[in-house]
C-alpha cells in the first residue's frame, strides 16, 4: 500500500473504467499505457504523478481496496452493496447512473403485494436479502445467478428478479417490468480505510479535485 509513494487506483474493468480514464484526462491526469488496446499488461505506471493503475473485475474491487492492495477504487455502488467490504465510500462520481430494481411481469405484482414466499433471481443475493427481510420484511427464497437474469421470470426459474435496470429496453423486450425501486446507483470511488489515514492530505485533495470536476460536468 502507499508502496514508495505510489497511490494504486482498482478500476472496475469496462465502462466504468473507461468513463474514469475520460475523466482523469480532463484533469490532466494521463496513463497513455493504457490506451493500447492490444496490451496484455495489467499495470500501468503514471510516474511523474506517482500513481499506478489496474483494472479489474468489478466484484474484485473492494476486495483489492479493503486489503490495502489498492488504496483507491473505482466500481458500481451495485457492488459496493453487495460486497459490504470494510472500505470508506468517499465519492459518487456521477456517471453509469441505474437504478436496482425488483422486475418482473406485471401479474407479480400481486405477489408482491401480498407478501407471498416467491423466488427472486439476482446476481446481487445480498442487495436482494436485505431489501426483502431487512426492509420489507418480506420472507423469499434468493436463488443467486451469475448473469442474464432477466431468464429467470420467463423460464420459471423464480416468480421476479433483482436487478439493474439502465435504459429498461431489456425488460421491454422480455415482457418484464420494473414492480418496485431498491435504490438508485452510480460509480462510487473507495479508499481503503489505512490509506486514508496515512496518505489523508493526498487523497482529499485528489478527491476534491474530481468533486470540482463531477460538479462542473453535472
Ligand atoms: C445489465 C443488467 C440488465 C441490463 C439492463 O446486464 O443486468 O440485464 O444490463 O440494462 P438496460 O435497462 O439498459 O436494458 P449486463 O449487460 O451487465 O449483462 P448481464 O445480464 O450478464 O449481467
Amino acid at each position: 500500500m502507499s508502496e514508495n509513494g505510489y497511490l494504486t487506483f482498482a478500476l472496475a474493468k469496462g465502462r466504468l473504467a473507461n468513463k474514469t480514464l475520460e475523466l482523469f484526462e480532463q484533469m490532466g491526469i494521463t496513463c497513455d499505457e493504457m490506451k493500447d488496446k492490444n496490451s496484455r499488461k495489467l499495470i500501468f505506471v503514471n510516474e511523474e504523478l506517482k500513481l499506478k493503475f489496474f483494472l479489474s473485475k468489478g466484484p474484485d474491487v473492494p476486495t483489492y481496496v479493503e486489503y490495502g492492495a489498492a488504496d483507491i477504487g473505482v466500481v458500481g455502488r451495485d457492488t459496493v452493496l453487495e460486497e459490504n467490504r470494510n472500505v470508506y465510500e468517499v465519492l459518487d462520481l456521477g456517471f453509469g447512473k441505474c437504478r436496482m430494481c425488483v422486475c418482473g411481469p406485471a401479474s407479480a405484482r400481486e405477489l408482491l403485494l401480498h407478501h407471498e414466499r416467491i423466488r427472486v433471481a439476482s446476481k446481487y443475493p445480498n442487495i436482494a436479502k436485505e431489501y426483502f427481510y431487512d426492509k420489507k420484511h418480506q420472507t423469499v427464497d434468493i436463488i443467486k445467478l451469475n448473469g442474464s437474469v432477466e431468464l429467470g421470470p420467463l423460464v420459471g426459474l423464480s416468480e421476479v428478479i433483482v436487478d439493474i435496470v439502465e435504459t429498461g429496453s431489456t425488460l421491454r423486450e422480455n415482457g418484464l417490468e420494473v414492480l418496485e425501486e431498491v435504490c438508485g446507483l452510480s460509480a462510487r470511488m473507495i479508499v481503503n480505510p489505512v490509506s486514508m489515514q496515512m496518505e489523508r492530505v493526498r487523497i482529499q485533495e485528489l478527491v476534491q479535485r474530481i468533486r470540482g470536476f463531477v460538479d462542473r460536468k453535472e
